[in-house]
């Protein structure tokens, strides 16, 4: 017998294409079939009707575990719904139609999520409680474009069972209709599945790419600091190192609106787990007008002062937010507030950040669906921000 043992799930979002990924029992086929449901206008009501006139098909013979197609020619901003389909010799298996959205034009406003820490820390254990389910199902309800995870959706990323049980299992419904993009926690391991599971622009552990007026950036922060035990090998962040020459070309080749960095390890948290060795990147980040940056690692939610050469600054600094929300919150983690802090709380939580031409305005909400922190950033045309 043949089953889905993952997804299906969505990555690479772009304005005409999508990619669609799954894994099966055993090695089989792949196709996707892709769908429009016609809109049905009926007195003061819109609805939609069950989907069922197939305009794209992708398929592959090649038999596979892990499969992964990417249907293209589709129209920018614009709901399709998609079915997956994979056979072999023992059975077939058939999931949808889910709906999905490809990426908004440049100017067009969108919205994505950004959480981390699916996989607990250390000592997590599902069982005490449904904090990443409750997380995922929170996202779910905000409808996002995207959405960001900042590592750690695993407990040990070397062990294949992780994979389902802290983040493709928690969150399948979510997956399956929402495109995501991860950057490597230390809890991954640098395991071969997290390269196999997802289709990120190799090499994978960092890259970049585009959604709406956005230009985000994933870095491997565990690959500039191989250990939790300092010191810094040499010349790590500095140019010759392959992931920082990548940085900074990159910064320099985008004219996006807005720029936002994501990596693992918090340059700026209060308590436990801070690691200051990455502020050695915030001049990069200050030269080539990054606008956010989130982290995790720290099980925790804190969002910065605007900073810039190491002190607080309304006139153009960047916000730092740990987003280490969907697994358990040990206490001890926030002993004191530090100079950079500006809001903290250690809650389980996701964090909402709606984008317009002008603005970008961040929501953290907890597992109950609450908002508890808000703050909105302005771009004039001229460059110049301000706060609110
Ligand atoms: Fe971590």
């Amino acid at each position: 017998m043949l089953f889905l043992s993952k997804g299906p799930y969505l990555q690479r979002p772009t304005e005409d294409s999508m990619t669609m990924m799954w894994e099966t029992s055993d090695l089989a086929s792949s196709s996707v079939e892709i769908l429009l449901a016609e809109r049905i206008h009926s007195g003061h009501q819109g609805n939609y009707k069950k989907p069922e006139v197939v305009i794209a098909s992708v398929s592959n013979e090649e038999r596979s575990t892990i499969h992964q197609l990417t249907v293209t020619g589709l129209e920018p901003g614009t709901m399709y719904f998609y079915t997956i389909h994979s056979a072999n010799a023992k059975g077939e298996v058939q999931s949808g139609p889910y709906p999905f959205k490809t990426a908004v034009r440049r100017g067009e406003p969108f919205s994505f999520t950004v959480t981390g820490e699916t996989g607990g820390y250390s000592s997590f254990d599902p069982s005490d409680g449904l904090t990443n389910i409750n997380i995922f199902k929170q996202m779910q309800r905000y409808r996002p474009d995207l959405t960001l995870f900042v590592g750690d959706i695993v407990d040990n990323g070397d062990n294949y069972e992780d994979w389902e049980k802290y983040f493709f299992g928690p969150g399948a419904d979510f997956l399956t209709t929402t495109p995501f993009y991860s950057c490597l926690g230390n809890h991954e391991n640098n395991a071969s599945w997290y390269y196999e599971f997802f289709d990120f622009s190799p090499p994978k552990n960092y890259y970049s790419f585009d959604y709406g007026d956005v230009h985000f950036i994933c870095l491997d922060s565990t690959d500039f600091i191989k250990s939790e035990d300092y010191p810094l090998s040499a010349g790590e962040m500095s140019p010759g190192n392959e992931q920082y020459d990548f940085l900074i070309h990159d910064l320099q080749s985008t004219s996006a609106k807005w720029k936002i960095v994501f990596f693992h390890y918090p340059p700026f948290v209060s308590g436990g787990y801070q690691v200051e060795d990455l502020r050695q990147l915030c001049p990069l980040f200050e030269q080539y007008g990054v606008d956010l940056v989130f982290n995790s690692h720290t099980i925790v939610y804190e969002r910065s002062h605007p900073l810039r050469a190491g002190k607080v600054d309304f006139q153009g600094g960047i916000t730092y937010i740990v987003a280490g929300g969907a697994g358990a919150m040990p206490e001890w983690l926030l002993p004191k507030r530090e100079w950079h802090t500006s809001q903290s709380l250690a809650v389980p939580h996701f964090l909402q950040v709606i984008v317009t031409v002008d603005h970008l305005e961040l929501r953290a909400i907890d597992e109950e669906g609450r908002l508890f922190d808000k703050f909105t950033l302005r771009k004039d045309s001229d460059g110049s921000k301000s706060y609110f």
